[in-house]
């Protein structure tokens, strides 16, 4: 775990994550090499990189500092840290660094960018897995800011103090999470409110586009600000309690995937890629809609929030 002034990346995928990760770390100086099997990813990296830098007002010239790699060993050797962005498949990430530990660095911190998967689980193959460990970003990773630096059962406090210092010196807002939970924090808050959503209208409450329009025009509004236990101790955790001895008995708890979502996507509803899911897509409303999402993330990070 050299000193970060310049540390060098390797970064394994250049897909969605991959290529903006890599983006983030060239944008503030360090040196970034890209791993993918897919040729295509690999000649297209520089652009990509270059367009978003372009879009965000940002300096083009660090896309220079990313270099594409047709070989793990290109991207592995040399790294002070390598971060996985490939599938969300186990396998494919075990047998991933299984071969990064062929050509790293002894010292080098490995990090998977997992949504879901334990990082205990990728690592589980890794000889030294005090230096492994999870960090999860967040799409689009150049205008979200957190990433959860997850410990590993093996991982080591000082592979956590090191990963949590060189995100905080690329202006990301890490936060390290103890225990090695599926989903993590953000995404098992995420989908807890997801399965009471899709509850709701399995069981006729209301339809889809009014679950959306509850959340965007009330408790929405405020999470960028509020977080839920900065609400509850604004409300108070009395009344807390109270609400909970009401409500949490009819909220749904099923441990798996509701039914009515498997019917979906049984019949074929994915959502936007086949144009209807909980409600139907247009292309114009598709584009719409990604475009909304792309503003105000911008104008979060613009206003500083
Ligand atoms: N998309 C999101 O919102 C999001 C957010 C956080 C985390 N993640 C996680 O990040 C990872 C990447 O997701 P993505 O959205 O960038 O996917 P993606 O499909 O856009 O990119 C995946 C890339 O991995 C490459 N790849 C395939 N096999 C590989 C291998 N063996 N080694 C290296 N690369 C390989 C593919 O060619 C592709 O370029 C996944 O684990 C995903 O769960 C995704």
């Amino acid at each position: 775990m050299t000193a970060m002034a310049k540390a060098r990346i390797g970064v394994l995928g250049a897909g969605l994550m991959g290529h903006g990760i890599a983006q983030i770390f060239a944008l503030h100086g360090h040196d970034v090499v890209v791993y993918d099997p897919a040729q295509g990813a690999l000649d297209t990296l520089k652009a990509r990189v270059a367009a978003n830098l372009r879009d965000l007002g940002e300096d083009e010239r660090a896309a220079e500092r990313v270099t594409p790699s047709s070989t793990i060993e290109g991207a592995a050797r040399d790294a002070d840290f390598v971060v996985e962005a490939a599938l969300e498949n186990l396998e494919v990430k075990q047998g991933l660094f299984a071969e990064v530990e062929k050509h790293a660095r002894a010292d080098a911190v490995l990090a998977s960018n997992t949504s879901v998967i334990p990082i205990t689980a990728i690592m589980k193959h890794v000889a030294d897995g005090s230096r492994a460990l999870g960090t999860h970003w967040w799409n689009p990773p150049y205008l979200v800011p957190l990433v959860e630096v997850i410990s590993a059962e093996r991982t080591s406090q000082r592979a956590i103090d090191w990963t949590m210092k060189l995100h905080t010196s690329i202006g990301k807002t890490p936060v390290h999470v103890k225990k090695d939970a599926p989903g993590f924090v953000g995404n098992r808050l995420q989908h807890a409110l997801w399965r009471e959503a899709i509850s709701l209208v399995e069981h006729g409450i209301c339809d889809a586009e009014t679950v959306d329009i509850v959340v965007k025009a009330s408790f929405g509004r405020r999470l960028a600000v509020l977080g839920p236990l900065e609400n509850a101790d604004l409300v108070g955790t009395d009344l807390t309690l109270a609400i909970h001895q009401t409500v949490l008995p009819s909220i749904d708890s099923r441990p798996g995937p509701s039914p009515y979502l498997k019917t979906l996507v049984d019949h074929g509803k994915l959502g936007f890629k086949s144009g209807e899911g909980f409600r139907k897509w247009s292309p114009e409303e598709q584009a719409a809609l990604r475009l909304k999402v792309l503003h105000h993330l911008k104008a979060a990070r613009d206003s500083g929030a």
